[in-house]
């Protein structure tokens, strides 16, 4: 069997680095994950606070039920570039606040333990998306997702990534392409949220499951999971993924989840919290998606701009609030060691990812930047090849620009625009797609952000103005419907308000 524990607690933290720590424990501060490396005030604060490198620290010890297998650490997520070194020997270099990175401990144990040091560097550097120009958000250093503790068997699975092609047919097909460390014969079983057993099959590699019957598909409304179990017979290795059976497809008529026409209507979503930054665990991942669902009635969300927590998708794919996910990006788009960077970015988020049925499209442009036909090419070929079974978009704000993606997803600002000086546009609430994309016929379209910044509104303003922040929303909502305009739907700038960078927000760092 594998263990997988948390590994939260313990670790030792300071500000600043200092190279010789790496062989040796330092003394610091004792904290617990997932951590802030500075929290700031809710307002009025120096964003550079947290740009310079942090150090976190932990001894690990030797179990004897650690024999003959693979121990590793994995962390979520650390922001922004983090170095590991065990006793002083670095084994990781990870430039991408936002994913996952694993490290090998199995054969560093000395006298019975061994010493894992992080450099985790906040500054924000320029050849690491979403850095190298401004940013409207902020990036806040730290460990801030969990950090896990992995006892595998020498021989375990790797990954597994779930297609279910067919889920309109009358009877279905599960395809389980896994990988395992070492070759061997793989069993596996589908079990319905009851627990009970819908189908098995063996094999290696590719592993289907053919005809399955009663299976309800995942939806707003129903929701439904399932849960793919695989086990090595010989070495005891067990993992668990959760899956759904669902057909999402964008067209020019619209979109359409199990083949029914699904008018898209949904908010932008920061990771961040008033003080806490990136830092928060679980509970207020989920209770974020369960606002979104039932407080606010989104049917879907889109985590601007960048793969945000893994218990956030979690929740989504629990309570049917669809996902549109995006690398981390805004605006700005690097040089070529950017750009690689950039590439590795959409790997990590859609092998991550790609077993979420909540998620039905990945954004694999930089948010609102201008075209790079080379750049953006790569993305959706990479794209395409990782995950053949989702369609691709990418955040633009620029009309007529190129569509490499599979769906034109725009932020269409127009309904600010009619009260600006030289307008002489009526209020608009969203434009013709074919006046934004300039191309003679209909394509998947969707808009990506409306409204926000162009009437900027806070809790604490007057009645009149949330009215009119209110009313706005309902124009947007209200053409976003008309059943003629072909549009997917319209996901609204944006949750909440946030902490972002002095160039931006209402001069006070929201
Ligand atoms: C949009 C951008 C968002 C945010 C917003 C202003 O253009 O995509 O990230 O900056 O403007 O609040």
């Amino acid at each position: 069997m594998r263990e997988i524990t948390t590994l939260n607690t313990g670790w030792t933290f300071a500000a600043g680095f200092d190279p010789t720590h790496i062989h040796a424990s330092m003394a610091g501060e004792s904290v617990t994950l997932p951590h802030n490396a500075v929290d700031l005030p809710m307002s009025y604060f120096d964003e550079r606070a947290y740009q310079r490198p942090f150090t976190y620290q932990r001894e690990i010890r030797w179990s004897p039920a650690w024999e003959g297998k693979c121990v590793r650490l994995r962390f979520d997520a650390a922001m922004a570039d983090t170095t590991v070194w065990i006793n002083g020997v670095e084994t990781c270099h990870h430039r991408d606040g936002y994913t996952p990175f694993t490290v090998d401990l199995s054969d560093a144990f000395v006298d019975g333990k061994l010493l894992v040091t992080l450099r985790v560097d906040g500054a924000e550097n320029p050849e690491i998306p979403p850095f190298g120009g401004r940013i409207d958000y902020l990036t806040y250093a730290g460990i801030y997702r969990d950090v896990w503790l992995e006892v595998l068997p020498a021989r375990h699975i790797t990954s597994v990534k779930i297609e279910t092609p067919d889920v309109l047919a009358a009877t279905k097909t599960v395809i389980a392409k896994v990988a395992t460390s070492e070759a061997g014969p793989v069993e596996a079983q589908i079990t319905d949220a009851q627990g009970r057993e819908i189908a098995h099959s063996s094999g290696e590699g590719d592993i289907r499951f053919e005809g399955l019957t009663d299976i309800t598909l995942w939806s707003t409304q129903t929701p439904a999971l399932y849960t793919l179990t695989l086990t090595l017979p010989d070495s005891g290795d067990r993992l668990t993924q959760r899956f759904g059976f669902r057909e999402a497809q964008f067209t020019p008529e619209g979109f359409f989840l199990n083949g029914e026409r699904v008018i898209l209507r949904g908010l932008n979503r920061h990771q961040s919290f008033p003080y806490s930054g990136y830092a928060q665990g679980k509970r207020s991942q989920e209770r974020d998606a369960e606002i979104l669902r039932f407080d606010l009635g989104c049917n879907i969300v889109r985590t601007s701009h960048y793969p945000q927590s893994p218990y956030f998708l979690d929740r989504c794919d629990e309570i049917g609030l669809m996902v549109f996910e995006e690398i981390p990006g805004w605006q700005h788009i690097g040089g070529p060691v950017w750009q690689d960077e950039s590439l590795r970015n959409v790997e990590r988020m859609i092998r991550r990812d790609w077993n979420h049925p909540s998620i039905i499209i990945w954004g694999v442009r930089i948010n609102e930047s201008p075209d790079d036909d080379a750049f953006y090419t790569r993305t959706n070929a990479l794209a395409r090849d990782l995950d053949p079974t989702r369609q691709t978009g990418g955040v633009r704000c620029i009309p007529d620009s190129r569509l490499l993606e599979d769906v034109y997803t725009m932020n269409d600002f127009i309904l600010g625009d009619f009260e600006m000086p030289f307008s002489n546009r009526p209020r608009t609430a969203l434009r013709d797609q074919q006046e934004v994309t300039g191309l003679p016929e209909r394509v998947p379209y969707m808009v990506t952000e409306y409204n926000g910044h162009m009437f900027p509104t806070k809790a604490s303003d007057p009645e009149h103005r949330q009215h009119e922040h209110v009313i706005r929303h309902l124009e947007v909502l209200n053409a976003a419907h008309d059943p003629a305009s072909g549009l997917a739907g319209c996901i609204g700038w944006c949750m909440f308000d946030y902490n972002t960078h002095k160039d931006f927000g209402a001069g006070d760092r929201i």
